[in-house]
């Protein structure tokens, strides 16, 4: 095989009049009279190529050559004119005159996608022809992205002690809230394996077994709903560590963040990160996933609400709801009352029964509620929302989880529209004691927060059986930019209190034994203090690169509806196969 001297990025005016070797994907064929050009691109670049027209052999191939066909070129460097000199390229300065062209492989024609990256493809052609997609070099740079962040983060671990270890992918359920894929065993009849939703359970008995200090980039698996930061398979950068408090896993985390930050992004990362805690974060934003890109806080005006005239306001807080507002500054004249309808309509997702707003235009504040304000009570809500001329204030009056899951989402939602978000910049944020439970209302029982592995808050053990769900646990969030990036929390190493939890969780005795025994078992043979936490790796590279979706980081992503266009998985296996697995389908 012809061997290159150069890549497709390398020829500057340094190797003028050098013969060289350049092998590549053929782009761009033009002819301008005889003379026939070409742009050569490989990973790294693109080189322009030139077929002379004395060369008639030459020609001949060159004839044949067509979109995305594979050649090896030999040739000389030569300056290119003054005019045709690109400085935007590293190899504006040159061509290479060709003097052999040797086709290593033609490309079938019509090409089903556009390399160029000025061309907009669907997604689902471009996931179709996804190793074509790859060529693309946004995706070559987002693979390239992955692997160097993907190495760092291997190598800050490594320095910091720890050891990477792989656990099973054929194993045993693990209770991360999603369904599992459940693999069936043809050696077990009517047995099944689950793919891991996450190694929790086995960082959890790496503790047990002395490693101390466990990481791994861990594939992981749910059968959930799918969304753009969702896929059904996906990559957690996995940590454990044993006898530490919450602040060790933090300051862990921040200083994987600041390396990545200095080598990766070249940009300095503030450390430490803010710590929220929960109830705080609910009240100040409506969520335990706070954009701290965005200063503004909700406020709550249901002191001055109750002395208004609005029946709404009141009933809402006879009823022990709240009434809560956000203001943006500068907003008003960008909302129209179509506009406002619009995001009255959008919180009736969130069971909102209305959105009250209130301008200040011509120094006056305008409101279809206005009448039910005295001038005094009007002006406290001017003071207590500072709001200035111009200003948008929303208001919502309900039960407090509609409120603020209403106002969160206004707040993001205006935040984006008013383009008060800086991409560039990245507001990281550690949330802090979580409630340890809440209520499932459909299955009338208490149901874990993070999961049932989760330390109760040593303060708050004694409301475990009185007030469960006002219990603290010792879980943690990490959140960038409105995101959550992960969450971990210290474990429960102490035996009678995990059982104590699956029974709170109202779990029967015997299931209890039958998913978790060898776990309960595990715990009773000297287990060390510990805690962890989990990353979304796709996530983090999502963020950090700018990209829309985690499919954009993933080499080979499914789609919304868990398929691969490209391959046709998932997909009908053979009556046999069904056989040997003792499995027969339900017709219909
Ligand atoms: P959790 O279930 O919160 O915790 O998951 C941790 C992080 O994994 C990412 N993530 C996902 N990314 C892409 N697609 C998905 N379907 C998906 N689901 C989760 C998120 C999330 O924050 N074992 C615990 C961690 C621990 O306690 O140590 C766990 O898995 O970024
Ligand atoms: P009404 O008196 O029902 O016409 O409502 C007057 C205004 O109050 C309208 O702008 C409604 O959108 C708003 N509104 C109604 N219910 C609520 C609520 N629960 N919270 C905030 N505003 C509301």
């Amino acid at each position: 095989m012809t061997k290159r001297t150069h890549h497709c990025n390398q020829l500057t005016r340094q190797e003028n009049d050098q013969n060289v070797t350049l092998i590549g994907w053929v782009q761009n064929i033009r002819k301008i009279g005889k003379i026939l050009f070409f742009t050569l691109a490989d990973k790294h670049g693109t080189t322009q190529i030139v077929v002379p027209d004395s060369n008639p052999n030459l020609l001949q191939i060159a004839q044949q050559l067509g979109y995305q066909y594979v050649v090896a070129v030999e040739g000389k460097v030569r300056l290119r004119p003054p005019k045709d000199v690109n400085l935007n390229m590293t190899t504006g300065e040159i061509e290479v005159v060709a003097s052999q062209l040797h086709i290593l492989s033609p490309c079938a024609d019509p090409f089903p996608l556009s390399i160029d990256e000025r061309d907009t493809v669907s997604e689902h052609v471009r996931m179709q022809y996804r190793y074509l997609d790859l060529r693309r070099p946004s995706m070559q740079e987002a693979l390239r992205f992955r692997h160097n962040l993907c190495f760092c983060v291997r190598e800050y671990f490594h320095q910091q002690g720890f050891l990477e270890v792989d656990t099973p992918l054929l194993t045993k359920s693990t209770p991360e809230g999603a369904r599992d894929y459940l693999v069936p065993s043809r050696v077990h009849p009517g047995q099944f394996y689950a793919l891991p939703q996450s190694p929790q359970m086995f960082k959890q008995l790496l503790m047990i077994g002395g490693v101390e200090k466990y990481f791994q980039i861990a594939k992981c698996f749910r059968d959930e709903d799918l969304r753009a930061d969702r896929q059904p398979e996906f990559t957690q950068i996995d940590v454990e560590m044993s006898f530490v408090e919450p602040e060790d896993i933090f300051s862990t985390m921040e200083g994987m963040f600041a390396t990545i930050f200095q080598r990766i992004l070249q940009q300095p990362l503030s450390t430490p990160f803010p710590r929220i805690r929960y109830s705080e974060a609910i009240e100040k934003y409506g969520s335990d996933k706070p954009d701290l890109r965005l200063e503004i806080a909700l406020q709550d005006l249901s002191y001055i609400a109750q002395n208004t005239n609005f029946r709404v306001f009141q009933n809402a807080l006879q009823q022990k709801g709240v009434v809560k507002g956000i203001c943006f500054p500068n907003a008003a004249q960008h909302y129209s009352r179509k506009k406002l309808d619009e995001l009255a309509t959008a919180i009736q997702d969130f069971q909102a029964k209305g959105l009250a707003w209130i301008k200040i235009q011509n120094q006056q504040p305008q409101s279809p509620i206005k009448k039910f304000f005295s001038p005094s009570q009007l002006k406290q809500l001017q003071t207590l929302f500072q709001a200035n001329e111009n200003a948008l204030i929303l208001i919502v009056a309900d039960s407090p989880n509609v409120v603020h899951a209403s106002l969160s989402y206004l707040r993001n939602r205006l935040a984006k529209e008013l383009g008060l978000l800086d991409d560039q910049h990245f507001a990281f944020c550690w949330i802090t004691d979580y409630p340890l439970f809440e209520y499932n209302p459909e299955e009338e029982r208490l149901e874990s927060l993070h999961h049932p592995f989760t330390s109760p808050h040593p303060n708050d053990l004694h409301l475990l059986e009185k007030d469960p769900l006002s219990a603290r646990s010792l879980a943690y969030d990490l959140v960038l930019n409105g995101v959550e990036l992960g969450s971990g929390s210290i474990r429960i190493h102490n035996p009678q209190i995990q059982e104590k939890i699956f029974q709170l969780l109202q779990l029967p005795q015997e299931e209890i034994q039958k998913r978790f025994g060898f776990f309960l078992k595990a715990l009773q043979y000297g287990t060390p203090p510990h805690g962890g936490i989990a990353l979304g790796l796709d996530r983090i590279l999502m963020l950090l690169g700018g990209f829309e979706s985690i499919r954009e980081v993933i080499a080979f992503p499914k789609t919304a509806t868990a398929a691969c266009p490209m391959t046709g998985c998932p997909s009908e296996v053979s009556d046999q196969q069904l056989n040997e697995l003792h499995i027969s389908l339900k017709k219909g």
